[in-house]
């Protein structure tokens, strides 16, 4: 049996605060950089996907309505101690899954140069040229959701 599971956090419940905490850990913190208040209450019409093993949280991801046909991946993060096992990848296929019975045709993300590869082992395309966010080179990348 799989041992992850996968399933969606409600926002502002107890599980979204312990998938703030992660990607604090993961994404932020390291930058030095942290989360408003603002940027998380905005979060609420997001979908929050997290994946658990053993009852605790180890990797996250968020969908963002970008408009009715295009969601934005965002946010996705592997506790350090669980990278490269294949729990961002089941977590990008649930999404594109979750993504698709919801109606939207394109995925859209900033992915961090040094996920690059990641993304595009899932067939994500790079699209214009790297910028600068959160302090870090980005790409615009893309996946039309067949
Ligand atoms: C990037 C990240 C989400 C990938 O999740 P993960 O669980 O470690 O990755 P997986 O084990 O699912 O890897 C899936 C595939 O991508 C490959 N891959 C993963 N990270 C990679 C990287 N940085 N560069 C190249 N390939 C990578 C794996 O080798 C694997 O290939 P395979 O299917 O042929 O075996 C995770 O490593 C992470 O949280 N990193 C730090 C935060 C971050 O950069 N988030 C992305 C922001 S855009």
């Amino acid at each position: 049996m799989d041992p992850f599971t996968i399933r969606l956090i409600d926002h502002n419940s107890d599980d979204y605060r312990y998938e703030v905490e992660l990607r604090h850990l993961i994404l932020r913190g390291p930058l030095g950089l942290s989360f408003s208040t603002e940027e998380l209450a905005g979060e609420s019409n997001s979908h929050h996907i997290g994946c658990y093993f053993e009852g605790e949280l180890v990797g996250c991801l968020v969908l963002r309505p970008v408009n009715a046909t295009q969601v934005q991946m965002r946010q996705v993060a592997v506790n350090d101690l669980v990278q490269g096992k294949g729990i961002g990848k089941m977590m990008v296929k649930y999404s594109e899954a979750l993504a698709k019975s919801l109606g939207f045709v394109e995925m859209v993300l900033h992915a961090r140069e040094t996920a690059v590869p990641f993304y595009e082992a899932m067939a994500y395309t790079k699209i214009g040229d790297r910028f600068t966010e959160v302090s870090i080179p980005h790409w615009s990348m893309v996946k039309v959701l067949v």
